[in-house]
């Protein structure tokens, strides 16, 4: 009953997916056994197609789209650089939902990497110097170790200045899927997505919500 209850405020209230996403995030952040809410997946590409996908944390969110950080050098980085698109899925099991983000990608301005940078934990920032997350092939543990004291010793007493190579990616978002499970497995899917030029809608199918975005309701 509550869930059904939540699917009419999506169609009823929401008429937008960012409200949508605040609404279920916060839910997600406010429940006890969701550690990492923000921990989402996302899927990218290689120009020629071969997919990757891998876990990322969700750093900010807002109209504009979604934010997360990594090594401009990584796979993740190489793919987003020269196939810009992405698709994030979160899934939160202890409230059967899931969210799926499919949209363009572009690196944020460096001035917001840099202020960003500068909030992380030290050892984060050390990190992010010594090239974690850059799959870069190294020989053994003891090599990153040795790596990370000596980046410690030779930063000591200063502040860590952001590698060139580290920074943020936004997804800008054209389908925003909302997923709530059911006991039944007849699972609501509402999706939101941008028009397509010239489309002509089917009311009976597609709702018209705000600010651009169309409604519709996939099969489970
Ligand atoms: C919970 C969790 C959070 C993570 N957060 C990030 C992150 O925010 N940025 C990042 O670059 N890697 C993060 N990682 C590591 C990535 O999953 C991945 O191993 C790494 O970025 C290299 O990915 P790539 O070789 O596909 O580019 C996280 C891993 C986990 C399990």
């Amino acid at each position: 009953m509550e869930v059904i209850q939540i699917l009419q405020k999506i169609s009823s209230i929401t008429k937008e997916p960012f409200g949508q996403f605040e609404s279920w995030f916060n839910e997600a952040r406010n429940t006890d056994g969701i550690i990492e809410a923000n921990a989402m997946c996302i899927a990218t590409a290689s120009k020629s197609g071969v997919p990757s996908a891998r876990i990322v944390l969700l750093k900010g969110f807002s109209k504009e789209g979604f934010t997360f950080y990594t090594n401009y050098n990584s796979r993740k980085g190489k793919e987003l650089l020269e196939n810009p698109k992405a698709s994030l899925c979160f899934y939160w099991e202890p409230l059967k939902k899931s969210i799926r983000i499919d949209g363009d990608v572009k690196k944020i301005p460096e001035k917001e990497s840099e202020e960003y940078f500068a909030t992380r934990p030290r050892n984060s920032q050390i990190a992010a110097v010594v090239g974690c997350n850059s799959s870069k092939i190294i020989p053994n543990r003891d090599h990153l170790n040795e790596s990370l004291s000596k980046v410690n010793k030779e930063l000591e007493g200063n502040s860590v200045p952001k590698p060139k190579d580290w920074g943020g990616f936004i997804v800008i978002p054209n389908q925003i899927e909302f997923w709530q499970g059911q006991t039944d497995r007849t699972h609501d899917r509402i999706v939101f997505r941008r028009k397509e030029e010239n489309e002509v809608l089917d009311p009976t199918l597609t709702k018209e919500g705000k600010d651009g975005w169309l409604i519709e309701r996939f099969a489970p």
